[in-house]
């Protein structure tokens, strides 16, 4: 194992990565959540431990196990996944957010389970914190700050906007045209895109190796810092 360290591209880097969904709460027994199962979050920070970075992984509730020396921070909420995600920012170097985080939250949250009643029924709801527009503007010099996107029409141009809009450094851009790629599959298909504007199309690959093209942007854009 020895040689491996000379090779290890990320060795001495601290990278944060969120992944899976959120859960808000409604009442003590039901929430709003998605249907991101984690694993393309998982897989990235998973690829990054092994090239050498030091990883801590955010997630929200995901039926996956930990990828192997990863320090995981367990979360449910969009809030708690903000506030964790600010403690560790300023130590890190690479920062991935691969959460699909809500962006709506109940203004209350009832105390007690919520009877039915009324034949309508509706519940108000607030903005979240946007997590990777926060980091974005708190972003310095040496940061490599990736994000998510998941577009259904003018893909390209939206996530160009989300790119520069939140200060990214590198945009994913997940395919919904493709069968198989997205929540809750084992594979995907996603295009990257730079603040130069360079972009890059993937085929549909296992989240695996969707993983790796995504290290090898960062690793280029930390070695180019
Ligand atoms: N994101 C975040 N905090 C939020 C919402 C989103 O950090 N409260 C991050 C996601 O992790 C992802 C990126 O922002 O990396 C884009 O998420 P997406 O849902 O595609 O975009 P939004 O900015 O939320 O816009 P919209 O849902 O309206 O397209
Ligand atoms: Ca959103």
């Amino acid at each position: 194992l020895e040689h491996s360290t000379t090779t290890l591209p990320l060795k001495g880097k601290r990278a944060l990565v969120t992944a899976g969904p959120t859960y808000e709460a409604i009442d003590p027994v039901r929430f709003i959540g998605n249907h991101s199962s984690g694993k393309m979050g998982y897989a990235i920070a998973a690829r990054l431990q092994r090239l050498g970075a030091d990883v801590t992984l955010v997630s929200g509730p995901t039926s996956l196990k930990t990828p192997q020396n990863v320090t995981q921070i367990a979360v449910q909420s969009a809030a708690q996944m903000f506030e964790a995600c600010e403690a560790e920012f300023q130590q890190a170097d690479i920062i991935v957010m691969s959460a699909a985080v809500a962006d709506y939250t109940p203004t209350v949250v009832a105390d007690q389970k919520i009877k039915k009643k009324a034949e309508d029924f509706s519940i108000a709801l607030k903005k979240t914190t946007d997590i990777l527009a926060t980091l974005g503007k708190e972003k310095r010099e040496g940061q490599t700050l990736v994000g998510f996107a998941l577009e259904t029409n003018n893909e390209l141009e939206n996530a160009i906007d989300k790119l520069h809009r939140k200060n990214l450094d590198l945009i994913v851009l997940n395919s919904m045209q493709d069968k198989g790629a997205g929540f809750a599959t084992d594979t995907n298909k996603i295009t990257l895109i730079d603040r130069a504007r360079n972009i890059h199309s993937y085929d549909l690959k296992s989240k695996e190796e969707v993983a790796k093209d995504i290290c090898m942007h960062i690793i280029a854009h930390q070695t180019a810092l």
